[in-house]
């Protein structure tokens, strides 16, 4: 037994050594397809497996929808025969190692939605082996890799740490940061035994520029939550920060950039219209519901989220009394928005505050319009809308910046508008009586 033990572990390490290993991706959006280019530029014979067909067929046809990865970067690997994609998960009995990267957003009662892990583990279950390397990289509350993942697998009767290896590692990549992506982010990893953490690492290190072992799953689980959580407080605070600055008249941009200067024990966070994206609203609440469990009330996490969801009803109340001040009622009034995806220089509208701003102003009577150049159209609850031109703000009554792309030109956008609302401080540095800062 313990020699059939030895032999599936050095057989699988050759294989990852050599890069012989056959790797597979399950799900392969913004976390899955960046995954899958790094281990086929590593060298490996990569699989990409997902549900939309849509997305197989663009991946093998080398056409990237994901910004962080190049059409110049996917094709040739498609091309040389290192990456395919299919919705076809037969494919898994051929594969060695599988990164899980499906969704794991909220129910509507703020529940963790864990259907797409158990289908994609489900389907994988059909064809697991001997000798896999599986790895969960969605994010999700601790115990999921030991309590649901595990006994999926195990159903096979192959046993965790000597017939196959299975780690949690959290994904922390930030779509459009130029300087950090998914090869160089250091990659922290936990298994259900010490062989599986060794194993995951030994996989990873192929790609990656720096793997850090955990002890556990769960502690790998609890990291990226502690990550978010982290990000999600300290964006509350810094945002009920802003409503203390506005009810005192203090500017809480020029109070944020001093504090700043302090060499030691400040991180400077920046208010906003809310929060958006697929892991700081959402990811903190699968802690929450967790703990709660245990009998532990998460009560920073529910703060937070409370104040940071009144961001966007702050943001329409600032319009609404711009516009009075300026003798317009918000009702009938020209509202232009600047940007919509969640944050700067991205087309992910997923989560994103633009959403709430709009709506909220569009319930008060306002009619809208809005430029970006990462999101063409937008047609969401009600609303059918085509991004205008930046020079459509000469004709609106009030220009509401909500996201901050790199790509607009704010000096021309103060020179056309007659009203500017800058929720992201775009403007700094700009004096004009136009311009409503948060
Ligand atoms: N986007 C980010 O910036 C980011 C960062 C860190 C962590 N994460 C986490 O990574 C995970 C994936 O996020 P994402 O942004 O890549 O999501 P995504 O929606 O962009 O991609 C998920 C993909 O999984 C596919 N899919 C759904 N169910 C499937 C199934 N049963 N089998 C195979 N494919 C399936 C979808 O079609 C989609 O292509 C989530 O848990 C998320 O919280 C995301």
């Amino acid at each position: 037994m313990w020699e059939n033990t030895k032999v599936i572990r050095s057989a699988l390490e050759e294989k990852i050594r050599t890069r012989a290993a056959r790797v597979g991706i399950v799900g392969l959006g913004y976390v899955g397809l960046p995954l899958a280019v790094e281990f086929a530029r590593a060298g490996f014979s990569v699989t990409g497996i997902d549900v939309s067909q849509e997305k197989a067929r663009r991946v093998n046809a080398g056409d990237s929808y994901v910004g962080d990865v190049p059409s110049a970067t996917l094709g040739p690997l498609v091309k040389s025969g290192k990456l395919r994609a299919t919705v076809d998960f037969s494919a898994v009995a051929e594969l060695d190692t599988i990164n899980i990267c499906v969704p794991t957003p909220l129910r509507k009662t703020k529940d963790p939605d864990m259907s797409y892990i158990v289908s994609a583990c489900q389907q994988i279950a059909g064809h697991f082996h001997a000798g896999m390397l599986i790895i969960l990289e969605s994010t999700t509350y601790p115990g999921t890799t030991d309590e649901l993942v595990l006994p999926m697998l195990s159903k096979s009767g192959l046993e965790v740490g000597r017939d196959f290896f299975l780690c949690f590692s959290p994904e922390r990549v930030d779509p459009g940061n130029p300087k950090f992506q998914t090869a160089n982010i250091p990659k922290v990893v936990g298994g259900c035994t010490p062989a599986c953490t060794k194993m995951g690492g030994l996989f990873y290190s192929q790609a990656l520029e720096r793997v850090v072992p955990v002890g556990s799953t769960q502690v790998a689980e609890m990291v990226k939550l502690l990550e978010n959580t982290f990000r999600m407080i300290n964006i509350g605070l810094v945002n009920e920060m802003a409503l203390m600055c506005d009810r005192m008249g203090i500017d809480v941009w020029e109070v944020i950039d001093a504090a700043a200067t302090k060499p030691f024990g400040f991180m400077p966070f920046y208010p906003g219209p809310g929060l958006g994206g697929h892991c700081i609203p959402i990811d903190p609440f699968y802690l929450s519901w967790k703990t709660r469990q245990a009998g532990i009330e998460a009560r920073f996490i529910e703060l937070a989220g409370y104040i940071n969801g009144q961001m966007p009803h702050f943001v329409a109340d600032k319009v609404q009394n711009a516009l009075n001040d300026a003798g317009k009622p918000v009702k009938g009034s020209r509202i232009h928005v600047m940007g919509v995806a969640y944050k700067r220089d991205i087309d992910d509208m997923r989560e994103s505050p633009a959403l709430d701003v709009m709506l909220l102003l569009k319930r008060r009577g306002a009619v809208l319009s809005y430029s970006d150049p990462y999101v063409p159209g937008l047609r969401v609850d009600g609303m059918d809308l085509e991004s205008a031109p930046e020079e459509s703000v000469t004709a609106a009554d009030c220009v509401v910046i909500v996201t901050d792309h790199s790509a607009f030109d704010y000096q021309a956008l103060v020179r056309r508008a007659c009203l500017v609302v800058d929720t992201r401080n775009a403007l700094k540095g700009v004096n004009s009586s136009k311009i409503v800062r948060l």
